[in-house]
């Protein structure tokens, strides 16, 4: 990890979301803030519903805050005119979804090469690139597989593929092992490290597997709408039950 005044990959500051359903506001993120450092991995948990998702879609310009500023690597992705954030989207950040997002009508190497083509490469070399990274996922087998012919397990990891395979700076991921057996678990782990590794990658992961959340550099919890440390070392399963039920507003 490096010191340097501009070791940060993303900056969230001040960042508030709110939802509107009728005459009913949900406030779902309220002031919060947030620095991740190159090459950091950090493991977001919270229960069902407290605004994972939401986070990540705000950091990744998926979707725009309430107030509140996100900056990756520097830019202020949220003062982007929307092609300019695409283009941002498409260079420095990867995103795995929750639900894939993978196109039906496109094979799992085609599924994987669109990041790369989109950003002006040629077709030959994308899908070349598309076919390394799907071996690399262990899904070398499928690449010629349409998502409706894959398992959710291998289609969480043609979507995992796809969000790595333009070597982003930043990775958000979205319980990217959330359908998968703990060898195949273990395989993303071990992808991911290795990716940390040889670029600095650095991965902000929502999780519900503790277990893969305590072998992030660090942890956080995301309670009614903070973000909120945790101690040192992973707490119990139980602490974090408990803590679902205080209102801890230091900021991360
Ligand atoms: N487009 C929307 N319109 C209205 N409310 C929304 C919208 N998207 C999310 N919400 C609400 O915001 C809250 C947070 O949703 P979010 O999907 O971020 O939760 P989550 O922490 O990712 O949950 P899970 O662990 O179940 O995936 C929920 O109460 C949800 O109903
Ligand atoms: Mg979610």
């Amino acid at each position: 990890m490096s010191n340097l005044a501009n070791s940060k990959v993303l900056e969230c500051k001040g960042l508030s979301k709110s939802y509107k359903q009728g005459d009913i506001e949900t406030h779902v993120l309220k002031d919060l803030a947030l620095s991740v450092d190159k090459g950091e991995l950090l493991a977001v948990v919270g229960s069902s519903g407290c605004g994972k998702s939401t986070f990540l879609h705000l950091a990744g310009a998926l979707d725009t805050p309430s107030s509140g500023k996100v900056l990756i690597n520097d830019v202020d992705i949220h003062q982007l005119s929307d092609k300019e954030r695409a283009k941002f989207r498409n260079e420095h950040i990867g995103f795995i979804y929750q639900f894939h997002h993978l196109m039906m009508e496109f094979t799992a190497q085609e599924n994987v090469a669109m990041p790369l083509m989109i950003k002006g490469g040629s077709s030959k070399q994308a899908l070349a690139a598309a076919k390394e990274m799907l071996e690399q996922v262990g899904l070398s087998h499928r690449i010629d597989y349409r998502p409706a012919q894959l398992s959710g397990g291998e289609r969480q990891r043609v979507a995992i593929a796809r969000a790595l395979v333009t070597k982003p700076s930043l990775v958000l991921a979205d319980e990217p092992t959330g359908n998968l057996d703990s060898d195949t678990a273990e395989q993303i782990y071990q992808l991911i490290r290795s990716l940390n590794d040889s670029a600095n990658t650095s991965f902000v992961i929502v999780t519900h597997d503790l277990a893969l959340a305590s072998r992030m550099d660090r942890q956080v919890k995301l309670v009614k709408g903070h973000l909120v440390s945790f101690a040192d070392e992973m707490p119990s399963t139980e602490k974090i039950d408990n803590e679902n039920n205080q209102d801890n507003e230091s900021h991360v």
